[in-house]
């Protein structure tokens, strides 16, 4: 069976409905006929697929894991490995977004030839049918492009350019900037990109670009205009333990919800009313009655042999 293929029992999202696969063309022709495409991040098995079953049309493994899953300060420490043993869990739980797995910190940064090989282990490995790179890496989204690897490209505030921007700062503020950003996006949509991410940059440069490329923009803290939008998952819920950005929208209070739901059950088990009885497995009434009558017998045994 491949990576890809579902048992024909588990009926896809929660409607049971025939899937409506998004694949990369489909991102474009949702471009074409203006339908926003709605992408979010997601990192285990429960979450992506609760966010396919929700009909999330894009689903990144995002390198924010080393962030808001592992607990590092920054992107930059998470590794192939890791990056492809969160991609599988998510695959395993993804039938109709398009799963796109994030390049991280140093696996593209080398040559080519290593950006290459480090991709195909995403597709090869991991199940993902595309991947995404930060920043303006033409001649990588040509040799991946050629090589059958749909991209998603990535400018404007690029977490894995942190050290170099001095801070998540908003990208793209100077008209030179704006120049730049302007001339990388048409680069790398013309090198093949499928989409781009455009993220920290103003509302009126993401409308500009989105209105100038053939490809979609998919925009975090980028404003409205752009053809999707994507939120880190762990924003979107209150798991960050951590102010939310502005462009941040919270749509729920886990970590409210799950801190109470613990502290329910602790305080159960220091009162003992958990378990209940009904929550508790019962010994059959044979069973029982087979078990006190060979303890009494042993308890007779005992006796007449101490006398
Ligand atoms: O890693 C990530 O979560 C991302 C999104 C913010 C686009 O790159």
């Amino acid at each position: 069976m491949s990576i890809t293929k579902f048992p024909a029992s588990s009926s896809p999202a929660s409607t049971g409905a025939p899937i409506a696969k998004v694949t990369m063309p489909a991102l474009a022709e949702m471009k074409r006929s203006a339908k926003p495409i709605s992408s979010l991040t997601a990192y285990d098995y429960p979450t992506s697929r609760l966010a396919d079953e929700a009909g999330i049309d894009l689903i990144l493994v995002g390198d924010s894991l080393a962030m808001v899953v592992l607990g590092h300060e920054n992107t930059l420490a998470v590794t192939v490995d890791e990056m492809l043993h969160h991609t599988r869990a998510v695959r395993r739980a993804v039938r109709r977004a398009l799963l796109v797995a994030d390049m991280p910190f140093g696996s593209y940064h080398g040559t080519v030839a290593e950006g290459l090989s480090n991709a195909i282990r995403f597709i090869k490995e991991a199940g993902a049918e595309a991947v995404k790179v930060e920043g303006p890496r033409i001649d990588l989204v040509r040799a991946l492009t050629e090589s059958e690897i749909p991209v998603v490209a990535h400018l404007g505030l690029t977490p894995q350019s942190l050290h170099r921007m001095g801070g998540y700062r908003v990208q793209a503020r100077t008209a030179e900037t704006v120049l730049q950003l302007k001339s990388d996006a048409q680069a790398l949509a013309d090198a093949g990109a499928g989409a781009i991410v455009l993220e920290g940059v103003p509302r009126e440069v993401a409308a500009a670009i989105t209105a100038e490329l053939p490809i979609p923009t998919i925009g975090i803290g980028a404003g409205p205009d752009c053809d999707g939008q994507i939120l880190v998952f762990h924003d979107l819920v209150n798991l960050t333990f951590a102010p939310a950005p502005k462009f941040v929208r919270q749509y729920a209070d886990a970590a409210a919800q799950i801190r109470t739901a613990i502290e329910h059950y602790r305080e159960d088990v220091e009162h003992r009313v958990f378990p209940s009885d009904e929550e508790s497995y019962h010994l059959p009434e044979s069973a029982q009655r087979a078990l006190e009558s060979r303890e009494s017998s042993n308890r007779k045994l005992g006796t007449l042999r101490k006398a």
